[in-house]
């Protein structure tokens, strides 16, 4: 495997004098056969490293306070966010669960802000009574919903405003969030925006702490980030605004596969720092706390998702199809939005590839394919696979279709293995066998 190869994989990643590839020093053959396959392994190492980086870019580009929170949507369980919440991250969640995981794993309540296009009052009122950063509202509508649910509680609450800077950028439509058509925020061509802030801060009930917008995902250019904040500045000042917090959201790209560009975020954190620098210094104003919203970017090549090969055959137009242990269950993103991933066989991680094959899932939908193409070398019927940058958006959106044991989850240090979550097989009783008879 070429280096660059290898740089997809988390930094403890190494090939063996004998060809096999290991994490944090674990024989990744050995961990499957302990803990089955599909397998997830999350290395500490890598998610400390990248949160430093970040930490550190901050630090150096920004001149006033900053945080990075992160977005919890990208992969979140207690023993992970217990990770988080030790190594210092703030955190976006966008669900009662989310909010509940968050406070169970020690975050404090002022690095916690929460998300979501349709907020339940449930989910409003858990943010509401835990007192976090803030909640960060989406909508007119929501806007008018919570002045009513915090009237009611007695309790003012502490909220940012989410503007939608009606900007194209350019990644998959699927994960683009800040278009005129986007169902997120409030849009600063119709009027929302400017008339939201106005409408926050002639409220009792609201404490407008800051603005917030998110572009989309998998974005490698930072001029959109430029673009878009200067329209958030715009929207503040003709509202007679000034921000103590703001989040240009996350979204930066990384790196799935060696076509994939640099991944480095310093471009992002230079530019985001810069715009606010400059828009502030324009207008005379305080520099806010510069709040950094990131997922993937923590937390998706930390991850590595290992898988077993079964069955293989060729096809009439002579496709050589690969099936693994895992697929469409463990990993929507390909069948969502035509992710691109690579792999490589464990056991012979240093071998040249020879064969074009085609990599499969074992679900009942032709749209499981996890790699449309790939070169390896031959591979075998209990060969392992590992498939790099797979932290991120795969487990957090995995299902059990066909009924799925959901994979368990590791997290690696050199020398110790922790379960995060257990594999729930299917063959010992659990949630999915629901016997009305037992609930009476
Ligand atoms: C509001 C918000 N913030 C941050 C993120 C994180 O995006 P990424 O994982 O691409 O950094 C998302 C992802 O959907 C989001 O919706």
């Amino acid at each position: 495997m070429s280096s660059e190869q290898l740089n997809l994989f988390p930094l403890s990643a190494q090939i063996t004098p004998a060809g096999e590839l290991t994490i944090a020093g674990h024989s990744l053959v050995e961990l499957a056969d302990q803990y089955r396959t599909p397998l997830y392994l999350y290395d500490g190492q890598t998610i400390r490293h990248q949160l430093d980086t970040l930490t550190g870019l901050l630090e150096r580009h920004y001149p006033s306070p900053s945080m990075v929170a992160y977005a919890s949507k990208a992969y979140f369980s207690y023993a992970f966010a217990c990770k988080l919440a030790e190594l210092g991250a703030g955190a976006d969640v966008v669900s009662l669960g989310e909010i509940h995981l968050a406070r169970q794993a020690g975050f404090p309540a002022e690095v916690i802000h929460l998300h979501g296009n349709n907020k339940s009052e449930e989910e409003l009122l858990a943010a509401l009574e835990w007192g976090i950063q803030a909640i960060v509202v989406d909508s007119l509508d929501e806007l008018a919903l919570l002045e009513e649910l915090a009237r009611r509680a007695g309790r003012r609450a502490r909220i940012w405003l989410r503007i939608t800077p009606d900007l194209n950028v350019s990644t998959h439509p699927h994960i683009t969030t800040s278009h005129r058509a986007s169902k997120f925020g409030l849009h600063v061509e119709n009027g929302d925006a400017e008339n939201g802030i106005r409408q926050a801060l002639a409220s009792s009930w609201f404490h407008l702490t800051g603005l917030h917008m998110h572009l989309g995902s998998q974005i490698f250019d930072a001029e959109p980030y430029r673009q878009a904040l200067r329209r958030m500045f715009a929207a503040a000042e003709a509202a007679g605004y000034i921000p103590q917090e703001i989040s240009p959201g996350g979204g930066w790209g990384v790196r799935y596969t060696e076509h994939d560009p640099d991944d480095s975020a310093e471009p992002w954190i230079k530019a985001v720092s810069q715009t606010v620098v400059e828009e502030c210094q324009r207008r005379g104003w305080p520099l806010p706390k510069l709040v950094v919203e990131p997922g993937r970017w923590l937390a998706a090549r930390s991850g590595v998702a290992l898988y077993r090969v079964g069955a293989q055959k060729t096809t009439p137009d002579g496709i050589r199809v690969v099936a693994i242990d895992g697929g469409l269950a463990d990993n929507p993103r390909v069948a969502l939005y035509q992710a691109s991933y690579t792999a490589r066989v464990v056991q012979r991680a240093a071998d040249e590839p020879s064969r074009r094959m085609r990599i499969v899932g074992k679900f009942c939908e032709s749209g499981d394919v996890l790699i449309p193409e790939i070169w390896l070398p031959p591979v075998h019927r209990g060969d392992l696979l590992a498939v790099p940058a797979s932290g991120a958006y795969q487990l957090s959106m995995s299902s059990n279709y066909n009924y799925a044991a959901r994979p368990a989850v590791l997290w690696l240090e050199p020398g110790r293995v922790e379960v995060m979550q257990c594999c729930d097989r299917p063959d010992q009783p659990g949630w999915w066998v629901y016997r009305p008879e037992e609930a009476r």
